[in-house]
């Protein structure tokens, strides 16, 4: 077993679509995979599928959208596994409309998760990650941060928001051996993107190159990627996985 291979991983939203592939790749290659959870009705039956799959991932209870809480969990997973080496924000929700629609809480529910989040978790795993000199930062956005979308200025201003965190930390913690990335995927196969209205959703797909949804298991293989040695001089980037959706 190589170094890497002990590493802590921390997945947060991990009983989502994307976060699922994460944990299975991330195990996969030898990580030490916890994964974080929100909604207490999800996790047992999740844990259940993992261990059928033979998956073995710990999972923790924590809001991340509330900085109490979050670090709260972290306390836990450091206490109970160990210290995280490799953090990937994950964590999002949607709640589309026109943003003359909007309420306040439609607003605040969305940055708190998507964006607010980023901050609470990096803020209580990074004095750790800087004192033992390593650390990966993967921070997961979308092709709406990049370009916008019609019903999505609350996810697209949180989208947007993380890289411009990405690049900032990127450039604070580069010489503690610490790594930050964003990832944009594209609209992938999740029950996120599959909740958007079909015929709004088959128009969207027409307009990818590629003609169809990514998989969940392609923006997990990046994710690896980014957690590995391998990656040791990439930092402040930005990753589109958007099957030729957005170039630029
Ligand atoms: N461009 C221009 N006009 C549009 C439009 C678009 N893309 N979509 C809707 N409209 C117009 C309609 O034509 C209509 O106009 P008129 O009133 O003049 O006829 C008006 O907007 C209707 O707006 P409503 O507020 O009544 O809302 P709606 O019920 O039609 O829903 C919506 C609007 C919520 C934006 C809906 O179209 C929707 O869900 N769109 C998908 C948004 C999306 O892509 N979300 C991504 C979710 S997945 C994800 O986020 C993962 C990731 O990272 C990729």
């Amino acid at each position: 077993m190589d170094k890497q291979n002990k590493r802590v991983v921390l997945v947060t939203g991990a009983t989502g679509g994307l976060g699922t592939a994460m944990c299975k790749k991330l195990y996969e290659d030898g990580y030490h995979v916890v994964g974080n959870y929100r909604s207490k009705e999800k996790s047992e039956p999740w844990l259940a599928e993992m261990k059928k799959d033979n998956c073995h991932v710990e999972l923790f209870y924590g809001d991340v959208s509330d900085f109490d809480s979050t670090a709260e969990m972290i306390k836990k997973i450091e206490r109970d596994i160990g210290p995280v080496d490799t953090l990937v924000n994950n964590a999002g929700i949607t709640r589309d409309m026109r943003l003359i629609n909007m309420t306040k809480d439609d607003w605040n529910a969305v940055i708190n998760t998507n964006l607010n989040s980023v901050f609470n978790c990096t803020r209580n795993v990074l004095q750790g990650m800087m004192d033992r000199k390593f650390g990966r930062i993967i921070n997961i956005s979308s092709v709406n941060g990049q370009r916008g979308q019609f019903g999505q200025t609350n996810y697209s201003a949180a989208k947007a928001g993380m890289h411009g965190f990405t690049k900032s930390l990127a450039m604070e913690v580069a010489k503690f051996g610490i790594t930050v990335n964003t990832i944009s995927p594209g609209y992938i196969a999740t029950d996120m993107v599959m909740a958007v209205p079909e015929k709004v959703l088959n128009q969207i797909v027409a307009q990818v190159p590629m003609g169809r949804l990514g998989g969940t298991e392609e923006v997990a293989h990046l994710v690896s990627f980014l957690a590995s040695d391998k990656s040791s001089f990439i930092t402040g980037s930005n990753y589109s996985i958007n099957g030729g959706q957005h170039v630029y």
